[in-house]
């Protein structure tokens, strides 16, 4: 990542909380960089809403009925077009193609609601409760063509308590995903992220 890269994109599907932190650090001074568009695959996603609120160029890109490899080049190409230098990936619910991830090497981030490598995947936060963990988390990492497997940027555990269930590890795993992410984009974007292989040694974390 260049030091001088400071302009995001991010990808959300959903209700776009996590996109919200990103917008609320930057406004605090705290993002290390600029949120230049927001896309998504779903018209109605209260990402698109949040992003217009804010003042971020908001595209809708329908995937249904279109090749993934294809889909993925034009979605690429709306962030070329945005001279995008780093990608996040928030409640994005679609898995990128080589070619995306080839398109954006390093430079992709995504937030999972579980200390990977456990419970990567869907319902991660289900998966934690069923499986009777008693500390689950969050996670940062760079996105690989694998499922939630990239090197790991940042985590925060959260304890899993005897009266959780899926909702209510959600909830309080969310705030620690809308702590950390802000910061890993931050580390990123100063260049204060080094990768050995799996590992990311963040400077100052
Ligand atoms: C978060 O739990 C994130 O970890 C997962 O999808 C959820 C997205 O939530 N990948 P939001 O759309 O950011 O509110």
């Amino acid at each position: 990542m260049r030091t001088d890269a400071r302009r995001v994109g991010v990808l959300a599907s959903g209700r776009g909380s996590n996109l919200q932190a990103l917008i609320d650090a930057q406004r605090r001074g705290e993002l290390g960089g600029e949120l230049v568009v927001v896309v998504s695959n779903v018209e109605d996603a209260h990402a698109l809403e949040r992003a217009r609120r804010a003042g971020i160029p908001a595209v809708f890109r329908d995937h249904r009925g279109r090749r993934r490899e294809e889909y993925d080049a034009d979605v690429v190409a709306i962030l070329s077009a945005h001279a995008v230098d780093l990608v996040c990936l928030a409640g994005y619910m679609r898995l990128l193609s080589p070619g995306f991830v080839k398109a954006f090497e390093g430079r992709i981030l995504n937030v999972h609601p579980a200390l990977l490598p456990a419970f990567p995947g869907l319902h991660a936060q289900r998966q934690a409760v069923e499986h009777g963990v008693k500390v689950s988390g969050a996670t940062v990492h760079l996105v690989d063509s694998g499922l939630d497997s990239g090197p790991i940027v940042l985590q925060e555990a959260v304890k899993v308590l005897p009266a959780d269930d899926e909702d209510a590890l959600a909830a309080r795993i969310l705030e620690a995903e809308h702590r950390i992410y802000p910061r890993a984009v931050r580390a990123l974007l100063e260049g204060r992220c080094r990768v050995e292989g799996r590992r990311v040694i963040v400077e100052g974390e």
